[in-house]
């Protein structure tokens, strides 16, 4: 058994944070979404991994994972030259995969259960795939299943307009080697991609054996700014723990579990946990609210936030406002205007939201 996980794509729905990386890469709870997903893949015994990058933001993706040595496994990265699509992107993995079954999971995906169940219930009835369906509000953004009584899948429609239910189509896929020639059969879909999900329907067409299974527990596909507030909340709360080993001053208060890396300040801060602050900051004069990340390298003085992510080398200076709800991107300034004239100033990247009181 290998495992495949898809790192390209543009990552449009998190720019301007993915004009500069790759949306993979973007930090929850100071780890990049991606190494969850190396992480729970590891925990079911598979050790042969293979990454597909894009030529963008192939070289960060690889720089910064490794040779998978860190996380027990061994990792291929695979290229694939332009983003056709998932299915496409097997297609380039097949020199990779060969004949062998495999897990495909979208780098930009979190769940909660463990892999190993359905690889397990994928294993043991020895089917061509098995697919993940959770409910969802808005089905349209998804590949949707429509199944029977039974919890057999009918048919699986990319992105309907007309969703035939709410059960969206997680990103992560078991297959069998039969996945290969049902993607030589199909076309690239309306929006001209080779879509897995119309491989997957064409294997229900030749009557090879599709299953799915229900996910319980919660799925972030975090390629949108809610989503990722929300996989950091998620993963603040259910697997931070205390570390202290930053130094802090005896006139700050911490407060619930948090972590704090070595090389870091804290003077005169009030820190109420869950909350993760990277190595080699400085912060004076704040209060950090729940379910905040902070990256590596960064300035908070006289600052008061919650709820946010804080991304490597930002600095927050002087305001007064409480920051909620924010994600903050890599080296960005945001700081006390001069006095007069008392005026708002405005450096903002492309594709930025600014919400002002
Ligand atoms: C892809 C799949 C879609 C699936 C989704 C899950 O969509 O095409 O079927 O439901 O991942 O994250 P994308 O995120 O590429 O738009």
């Amino acid at each position: 058994m290998k495992a495949l996980i898809l790192s390209g794509g543009k990552g449009t729905r998190l720019r301007p944070l993915t004009y500069t990386g790759a949306k993979q890469l973007v930090p929850v709870a100071n780890q990049p979404i991606l190494w969850y997903g190396i992480i729970s893949i590891v925990a079911t015994g598979i050790r042969d991994i293979g990454i597909v990058i894009s030529p963008e933001t192939g070289e960060e993706v690889k720089s910064k994972t490794g040779d998978g040595s860190r996380f027990g496994a061994k990792i291929t990265y695979i290229l694939q030259e332009e983003a056709a699509g998932l299915a496409h992107a097997v297609k380039v993995a097949q020199p990779f995969l060969q004949d062998s079954p495999f897990v495909m999971y979208l780098g930009d995906n979190l769940i909660q259960s463990d892999l190993i169940q359905f690889l397990e219930a994928f294993q043991s009835q020895q089917l061509d795939a098995l697919i993940l369906l959770r409910p969802v509000s808005n089905p349209s953004a998804f590949g949707v299943a429509k199944v029977d009584a039974n919890g057999r899948v009918l048919q699986l429609i990319e992105k309907p307009r007309n969703p035939p239910s709410n059960l969206a189509l997680v990103g992560i896929y078991f297959f069998a080697n039969s996945i290969h020639r049902a993607i030589a059969q199909i076309q690239p879909s309306a929006r001209g991609e080779l879509e897995i999900t119309d491989a997957i329907q064409n294997l229900i067409d030749q009557k090879k054996h599709v299953e799915a299974s229900q996910l319980q527990g919660w799925w972030l596909d975090t390629g949108k700014k809610d989503d990722l507030l929300e996989a950091n909340r998620i993963i603040l709360d259910t697997c931070l723990t205390s570390n202290l080993q930053g130094t802090v001053d005896e006139r700050s208060q911490v407060i619930g579990r948090v972590q704090i890396d070595p090389g870091t300040q804290v003077i005169n801060c009030t820190i109420r946990g869950p909350v993760i602050i990277g190595k080699d900051c400085y912060l004076e004069n704040c209060f950090i609210g729940p379910y905040s990340s902070i990256a590596d390298g960064v300035t908070l003085i006289d600052a008061d936030l919650e709820h946010s992510v804080i991304l490597q080398g930002a600095k927050v200076i002087g305001v007064h406002q409480r920051i909620v709800d924010s994600v903050i991107g890599q080296r960005a300034h945001l700081g006390q205007a001069p006095r007069r004239p008392k005026a708002l100033r405005f450096m903002i990247g492309d594709d930025s939201q600014v919400d002002l009181v």
